[in-house]
């Protein structure tokens, strides 16, 4: 069976971006894949200090992949963290790449341009990644549009390790990402993000969801005037969670006139508030029972190493390490 694998950094609050950027399409892989996914912790290292928000934030994560449906039985569920070795095999990486390549990545020219804390974490973040994903040797990595070139650096680097070590030894992954979703915006329109604060959480009550979704920010048109879903914030969120007959009627009604954005708003609510009704129920029912998240992690760890240590034994093999 083909593998794949996946992450997502403990940094925040997971919203909406996340959900229609990795894990829906993640999950719609465990049918055809192995599936392994996993809490960057240590990538979150970069720019979350705060170990109690890292620990509460990591176990949100697995609560929310198992509420959405990932089945734990079949597919794997692991920290980062609990495979330290990954730091290990990023340290071979590193010696195979250029700082020049490095420099190239859009996460290190963002926090440059940004201004925002440049650690040698944030200049090293995609070798890092290239060990989480290498040491799997998984066929596919599903992300989002925005990680592409880090997978493309994963490859890269398996490349030239290769070239020095041997052909074969490190397998080369490709990135899987579905078209159709791209890039989802946030409340302002900009990518959504949690660094922007313009999320609109995966898990709050209806109640915050639906204040999140009326200050989706709209253009100014009178209520009565005929208005254009397609190019809207709203056109972009709402096609996600409803059916295209639904798009339909409520382009038709903005078009007709009369119907206002607040009201396209509260279609969305409806929609969304509809879609992830019941996941949330198991959300926050999962989330009460942190021994069970906790045994959940560590089946997933046992498993994790079982994969991982034989590449990484012939990884230190190849290099000369007895
Ligand atoms: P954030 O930008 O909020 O810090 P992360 O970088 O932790 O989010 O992203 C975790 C995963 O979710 C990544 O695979 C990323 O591609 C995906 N993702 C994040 N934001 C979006 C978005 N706005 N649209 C699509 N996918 C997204
Ligand atoms: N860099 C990813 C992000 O910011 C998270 C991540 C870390 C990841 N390691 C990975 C994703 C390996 C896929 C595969 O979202």
């Amino acid at each position: 069976m083909k593998r794949s694998l996946t992450g997502i950094r403990a940094s925040g609050e997971l919203h909406i971006g996340n959900y229609l950027g990795t894990i829906r399409e993640g999950l719609k892989l465990q049918e055809e894949y192995e599936c392994l996914y996993f809490i960057a912790d240590m990538h979150s290292l970069t720019t979350n200090k705060d170990p109690e928000a890292l620990k509460k934030q990591s176990l949100d994560i697995v609560a929310s992949w198992i509420a959405l449906g990932l089945d734990t039985s079949k597919h794997l569920l692991y920290r980062q963290s609990d495979l330290p070795m990954v730091t290990e095999f990023a340290w071979y990486l590193s010696c195979v790449t250029g700082m020049g390549y490095l420099q190239k990545a859009h996460s290190y020219k963002d926090a440059v341009a940004k201004s925002k804390e440049v650690n040698h974490g944030v200049f090293a973040y995609p070798v890092l990644m290239a060990a989480d994903i290498l040491m799997y040797e998984p066929d596919v990595v599903p992300v989002g549009k925005d990680q592409k070139q880090h997978v493309e650096m994963a490859r890269n680097m398996a490349g030239s390790f290769n070239t020095v070590y041997g052909e074969d030894l490190l397998k080369l992954p490709a990135p899987l990402i579905n078209e159709d979703v791209m890039v989802i915006p946030g409340l302002d329109g900009q990518k959504m993000s949690k660094s922007y604060n313009n999320v609109i959480p995966l898990f709050s009550t209806e109640k915050h969801l639906r204040k999140k979704i009326m200050s989706i920010t709209t253009d100014s048109t009178d209520m009565e005037a005929p208005k254009e879903l397609k190019g809207s914030l709203i056109g972009d969120l709402y096609p996600h969670f409803a059916s295209p007959s639904d798009v339909q009627t409520l382009s038709d009604k903005l078009a007709a006139g009369g119907y206002g954005w607040g009201h396209a708003k509260q279609d969305l609510f409806e929609a969304m508030n509809e879609h992830l009704k019941e996941a949330r129920e198991r959300y926050f029912e999962l989330r009460e029972d942190e021994n069970k998240l906790n045994s959940i992690l560590f089946e997933g760890k046992e498993k994790a190493w079982a994969i991982a240590a034989p590449i990484l034994s012939a990884v230190r093999k190849a290099q000369g390490f007895l």
